[in-house]
């Protein structure tokens, strides 16, 4: 099956391009900590809305596509309220919580100029997200390859389509 059929291999496609946008986002970062002019910081840190816009846009369907689509059939097999998907619901919730944490960084170093705590709220986010996703790569992907049917595997691609 390719990508536009098995939700899975979606699923892992997208993880790739949020893997290339949290590798922009730790180059940004680097460069806003380091020793850099105030004008070079300024224009870096205003390059971030790119990858806020990725954040609340893309991530989120991203998110609600595991959530509405993969997860409430996976749970039928491996459970809802403990194990897997609960640990990655959290962690949903805990990125989402970041990723206002980091927005707000950047709100406030327009007038405070506090450029480290973009860094840190940047880094906060992109540490989750980089150990959430690696997870369900490597675990909970697995075990949906290992449960699911062809017929719920089509079904959840068709609820997946829907999500924008
Ligand atoms: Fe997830
Ligand atoms: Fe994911």
């Amino acid at each position: 099956m390719d990508t536009n059929l098995d939700p899975i291999m979606s699923l892992r496609s997208d993880h790739e391009i949020v893997r290339g946008v949290l590798n922009n986002l730790s180059g940004y970062l680097k460069k806003i900590g380091g020793d850099s002019s105030d004008n070079l910081r300024k224009n870096l840190i205003n390059q971030l809305n790119e990858i806020t816009a990725f954040i609340d846009k893309d991530l989120e369907i991203h998110f609600k596509k595991e959530e509405e689509a993969l997860f409430p059939v996976l749970g039928n097999y491996i459970g809802l309220e403990t194990g897997p998907i609960h640990v990655m619901l959290i962690e949903h919730k805990h990125s989402r919580e970041l990723s206002e944490d980091f927005k707000t960084s950047i709100k406030d170093y327009q007038t405070s100029g506090n450029y480290k705590a973009v860094v840190s709220a940047g880094n906060s986010f992109a540490s989750l997200l980089s150990e959430h996703i690696d997870k369900e790569d490597h675990i909970l992907f697995n075990m949906a390859d290992m449960h699911l049917t062809a017929t719920e595997k089509e079904s959840i691609m068709e609820k997946m389509r829907t999500i924008k």
